[in-house]
């Protein structure tokens, strides 16, 4: 069994032992998009990975930051929207029934948004959690890497110009080193657009052909327009039956408002995922692996090619003869994580994700929520082996396979190199992304 198919019979189980989480028959916090908390996808075991007559040397792993609170609009939205619906939800005389039930309509009753918008996109204490222990358990995997006792020179850390992954690169080194020394951590002054942790953000070329042109004619625009979504809120409003019809819109931020609760709650159940079905889920999860196919991943070429800057900063760290640093650690955000997994060719379905293969495409290797969940991480380890050098990745802490390497764990590392190298040697940064120009 692959990696996802693993994830998903674990989801299946999951829900079992979780009957307050499974209401519904089924987990609906597995269809949460980017919003997904790490600890619903990670590998939560941390035993030593040994392999024989071999020894762990070095680390290069880069981090989207951990759970955080919404961004401004989100944040406006939410506080805007939900309360009026909350209020239809409240007044309907056909409640409690099979749609909302007694627990939930007392979870209606006690939701409040406690936001502020002060604490936009801010890193919350699950996110933290996350980070510590994504730390601990690296450490129990690899200790001849992650040395428990800090060291600038053994370790490098580096996060972009955000409290969010400031945070996390600081929760991550507590993780390592505990609290008190991780205040003691040396991290450089980040960067407004750092070449290697968002190299997007310097490409003039993507930022305005792709990404700003998917976001208003993509196939997620498309989806969203089209029969399957119109259908999923058709139907939702006859199964409510409120005195007021709900759009696209106001489902879409009960979604999104799902999605951040489930993150930062472990225990309690937030009321707004209890309305959808598991089709609706079906249908919202595939809007946002949609728009992000088309912005961050496989839908076009330069979207994975410019990643080629930190494909070979990775490359250079492992390669390097140097003793030091030993571990690289660098805390950025899904964009960046989404286009390494592409450039690497992870995830990658045969056909495109389109607004009309939304059936065919059901069993899609491209699921943001098990692939782009907060705390996502890319790890790749090198060991000195009797036989020669050698490389292990992972992702979510779960062993990967490579394309160079598709029928073993621990690559060659020359093999890896030399597969990988082309993309090096042809990064041409500046070109690729009409960066000269005016
Ligand atoms: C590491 O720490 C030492 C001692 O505090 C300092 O002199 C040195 O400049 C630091 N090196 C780096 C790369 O930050
Ligand atoms: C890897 O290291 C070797 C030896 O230092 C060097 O000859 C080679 O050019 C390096 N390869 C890359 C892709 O950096
Ligand atoms: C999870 O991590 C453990 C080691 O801590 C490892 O042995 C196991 O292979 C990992 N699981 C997967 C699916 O990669």
């Amino acid at each position: 069994m692959n990696f996802q198919a693993v994830l998903l019979s674990y989801f299946a189980l999951a829900c079992v032992v979780l009957s307050e989480q499974c209401s519904k028959e089924y987990p609906f916090q597995y269809y949460l998009g980017t919003r997904t908390p790490y600890r619903l996808v990670s590998n939560s075991t941390f035993n030593k990975i040994k392999y024989e007559d071999c020894k762990a040397n070095k680390a290069w792993i880069v981090v989207r930051h951990g759970t955080r609170n919404p961004s401004t609009s989100n944040i406006e939205n939410i506080q805007k929207q939900l309360p009026k619906i909350q209020e239809l939800i409240l007044d309907n005389k056909n409640f409690p029934n099979d749609v909302v039930k007694n627990r939930d309509l007392d979870l209606f009753r006690k939701w409040k948004s406690k936001l502020d918008m002060k604490d936009e996109t801010k890193l919350t204490h699950e996110g933290e959690e996350e980070m510590l222990l994504l730390a601990e358990r690296m450490q129990n995997r690899f200790p001849d890497v992650f040395d428990d006792v800090y060291s600038n020179t053994t370790y490098k850390f580096k996060y972009t110009h955000s409290q969010r992954t400031k945070k996390s690169a600081f929760y991550f080194a507590a993780g390592l080193f505990g609290k008190h020394t991780a205040k003691d951590v040396s991290f450089p002054e980040p960067l407004k657009n750092d070449p290697i942790l968002r190299f997007y953000k310097l490409c003039k070329k993507w930022r305005n052909e792709i990404k700003s042109n998917e976001k208003v004619n993509g196939e997620y625009i498309k989806f969203t327009n089209g029969p399957y979504t119109t259908n999923m809120v058709k139907d939702f409003n006859q199964r409510l039956k409120l005195n007021k019809e709900l759009n696209f819109f106001d489902i879409y931020t009960m979604y999104v408002a799902c999605g951040f609760e489930t993150a930062w709650n472990k225990q309690s159940k937030s009321p707004w995922c209890s309305l959808f079905t598991k089709e609706d889920l079906l249908i919202l999860e595939y809007l946002e692996d949609l728009k992000y196919y088309w912005i961050d991943g496989y839908g076009h070429e330069l979207t994975y090619k410019q990643a080629c800057p930190a494909i070979g900063d990775m490359i250079n760290h492992l390669n390097s003869s140097e003793q030091f640093p030993k571990v690289v650690a660098y805390f950025t955000h899904s964009g960046t994580l989404l286009k390494l997994l592409a450039h690497l060719g992870l995830y990658k379905d045969t056909e495109p994700l389109t607004a009309d293969n939304f059936h065919k495409m059901n069993d899609r290797k491209w699921k943001t929520s098990l692939i782009d969940s907060f705390g996502t991480n890319l790890a790749f380890i090198t060991f000195n082996c009797n036989n020669g050098h050698k490389i292990l990745a992972l992702h979510q802490e779960n062993i990967v396979r490579l394309p160079p390497c598709a029928d073993t764990d621990l690559c060659d590392f020359n093999y890896f190199m030399d597969y990988y190298s082309g993309s090096i040697e042809s990064c041409d940064f500046n070109t690729m992304c009409d960066n000269t120009s005016t």
